[in-house]
Order: C-alpha cells, then sequence, then structure tokens
C-alpha cells in the first residue's frame, strides 16, 4: 500500500525582517518579524508526500530532480513530526499503523515551486511550511498551526510564518528549548484584501550570500544589529500590528521601508559588508545595482510629492523589489511608471512578476 497527500503553501513577504539568530540549530531569532502571506495562486509550494512500507528509504524530489534529504534541516522537521505521529488506521485498505511504526516507515516527497523559473526569489519558505504541514497530515499530527510553525521554523526560519495565511507574526519566543518561538496569525487573509504586491525581479540569478551565512556574519560583526534587535524592532513590531488592525496605509508603508532600510544597513554594517541590493560577481552590476536604487528614489519621491505613501517598497536577501500598494488603483498607476522608467526591451532587468496582469 501507499499512503498520499499534497499541501499547497505560499510563500511570505516580511514587512519587518527577521535577521540574526540567537540559537543556530533551532533557529531561534534575535527579534519579532511580521510578513503578510502571498495569495497561493502566484508564489507557492505544491508538496506531495507519500509512505509506504515498500519504501527502503527516505527520497525527496523538488521540482522534478532529485535532492538529498541528508541537510540536518530537513531531517530536524522530520524527526519532529515523526515524534508527533499518531495511529493511524484505514479499514477499507487495510492499513494499520500504530505510532510507534511511523519511526520504520520511509517518505518520498515530491515538491514543485510555481514561482516562474525567472524569479530568483526565495522559496524555502513556502517549500519548508508545505512539506511540514502535508507530512503533519499523512502522519495524523493533530497538533494546532502553532505547533507545525516550531517545526517548520526549524526548516527555515521564514518557513514558520507561511503556516498561515493574511498577516503573521513569529514571536521570537524566551525559552532556551524555542517552544515558544512560534508564529501566530494577526489578520486573515480577507484582512485588507485591498493590498497589492507587485515583485519586480530584477534578477533571477541564485544570491550570492545565503540568508543563513548573511546573518550568522551579521550577528557576529555588526554593532548595528544588536541596536536594531533590543531597541528598534520591539517597538515597531507594536506599531506595525497596530497598523494593520487598522488598515493605516500611511504608518504601514513608512514602516515597512524603514524596516527595510535598516535591514539592508545592518548587512552594510556586517564584516566583511554584505550588498544585497546589488549583485556584485555579475555583468550587468552596475545596473543592477542601479535598479534598486531607482526603485526605491521613484517610489521616495513620489509618495513625497503626493504627501501621503502611495506605496511601500522592501527588499530581502536578493536585488529583487517589492512593492505594496494600497489599492488596485496605485498598482496600475505604479506598474505604468514602473514599465516607462525600465521598459520591458531589457530582458534580465524588467521582467516583472506580476501575478494578476489584469491590473494593468
Ligand atoms: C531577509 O528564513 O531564509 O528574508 O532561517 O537561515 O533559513 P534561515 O533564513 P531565512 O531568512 C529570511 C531572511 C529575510 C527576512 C525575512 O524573511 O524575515
Amino acid at each position: 500500500w501507499v499512503l498520499m497527500a499534497t499541501g499547497r503553501s505560499p510563500t511570505n513577504i516580511a514587512v519587518i525582517k527577521y535577521w540574526g539568530k540567537r540559537d543556530e540549530a533551532l533557529i531561534l531569532p534575535v527579534n519579532d518579524s511580521i510578513s503578510v502571506t502571498l495569495d497561493p495562486d502566484h508564489l507557492s509550494a505544491t508538496t506531495t508526500v507519500a509512505v509506504s512500507p515498500s519504501f527502503p528509504s527516505d527520497r525527496m524530489w523538488l521540482n522534478g530532480k532529485e535532492i538529498s534529504l541528508s541537510g540536518g534541516r530537513f531531517q530536524s522537521c522530520l524527526r519532529e513530526i515523526r515524534k508527533r505521529a499518531r495511529d493511524f488506521e484505514d479499514e477499507k485498505k487495510g492499513i494499520n499503523i500504530k505510532r510507534e511504526d511511523w519511526e520504520k516507515l520511509h517518505v518520498h516527497i515530491a515538491s514543485y515551486n510555481n514561482f516562474p523559473t525567472a524569479a530568483g526569489l526565495a522559496s524555502s519558505a513556502a517549500g519548508l511550511a508545505c512539506f511540514v504541514f502535508t507530512l503533519g497530515k499523512i502522519m495524523n499530527v493533530k497538533e494546532d498551526y502553532g505547533e507545525l510553525s516550531s517545526i517548520a521554523r526549524q526548516g527555515s526560519g521564514s518557513a514558520c510564518r507561511s503556516i498561515y495565511g493574511g498577516f503573521v507574526k513569529w514571536c521570537m519566543g524566551k525559552k532556551d528549548d524555542g517552544s515558544d518561538s512560534i508564529a501566530v496569525q494577526l489578520a486573515d487573509e480577507t484582512h485588507w484584501n485591498d493590498l497589492v504586491i507587485i515583485i519586480a525581479v530584477v534578477s533571477s540569478k541564485q544570491k550570492e550570500t545565503s540568508s543563513t551565512s548573511g546573518m550568522r556574519d551579521s550577528v557576529e560583526t555588526s554593532p548595528l544589529l544588536q541596536y536594531r534587535a533590543q531597541t528598534v524592532v520591539p517597538s515597531r513590531v507594536l506599531k506595525m500590528e497596530e497598523a494593520i488592525k487598522n488598515h493605516d496605509f500611511e504608518s504601514f508603508a513608512k514602516l515597512t521601508c524603514a524596516d527595510s532600510n535598516q535591514f539592508h544597513a545592518v548587512c552594510l554594517d556586517t564584516s566583511p559588508p554584505i550588498f544585497y541590493m546589488n549583485d556584485t560577481s555579475h555583468r550587468y552590476v552596475l545596473a543592477v545595482h542601479w535598479l534598486g536604487i531607482l526603485i526605491i528614489s521613484l517610489v521616495e519621491k513620489w509618495n513625497h510629492s503626493e504627501g501621503t505613501p502611495q506605496v511601500a517598497y522592501t527588499f530581502d536577501a536578493g536585488p529583487n523589489a517589492v512593492l505594496i500598494a494600497q489599492n488596485r488603483k496605485t498598482a496600475a498607476l505604479l506598474l505604468r511608471k514602473l514599465l516607462y522608467y525600465f521598459p520591458p526591451e531589457d530582458k534580465d532587468l524588467s521582467s516583472y512578476l506580476v501575478g494578476d496582469k489584469s491590473i494593468l
């Protein structure tokens, strides 16, 4: 027999960034973070997990290609889910699995991203959240979403936030065992659904410094990181929660841009410095560098001239710009501006990733 389950999980975009771990093995962060989970139709991972007594080992395929499962992070998630597995019975199929039997059963995992291949966007958050959720379903795990988020966290920090839709907060927690470092939903996906997220794809290349090693270097060398984690983020998180609750776009946009800029300031404060908004190894280094800066100055100027923010920008550990518009009308205007300044003839620099193209 074979037992199978399929799940789908979207990626999330942090508006208050997670950057820095206080425990590397358990993936415990130095500050809380807040994100918005995207619509699953556009940027998500779909994962099928199968379990069978005839499988001799655990195996995994990503986008059709087999990948090694030996990495500690997948193993941590597998181990944590297996620990919580329960008895399972399907009389019709004659399947009867006792909780202790799950340890002996191997899994096959096939995961696909629906990210356009040119997107160059992080997919680990969606992939690991989906893996944990689907594995939990098949192994009859009954733990709540908070507990599942703490397992996904051990795969990749940002993955814990993708367990929920809508606006999500990852509470850093205080305990050494990480049991209180979980994600909670601040508001579901129907709340503030006027917001439109546009991702301007600047480079599809793999980032040069992974988030994991970049944040390790920042923790070890950046004095600004300590100040940010202890002094800035706690009050910023409270203000962001208020802004989300009250649909207060002005505060939301200001906080989002400020936090992205501070995160990149921490990267520059790291030794050696990390430049995520450009890509030093690449041919079109200058163009890519300038594009990030130009997008920021375009948005800053526009917001300034209107007297109130129209659009927020945020950049993760790479040069692609995530732009958040207050509504469809502003999003359409923004897209026209982007297409005017960065005309799409130049494929590398101006292929915009937009889920709902009808917005134009
Ligand atoms: C800049 O979750 O990819 O996107 O926990 O080491 O797997 P690991 O790092 P990861 O870091 C994401 C960093 C970020 C900000 C964020 O998503 O909050």
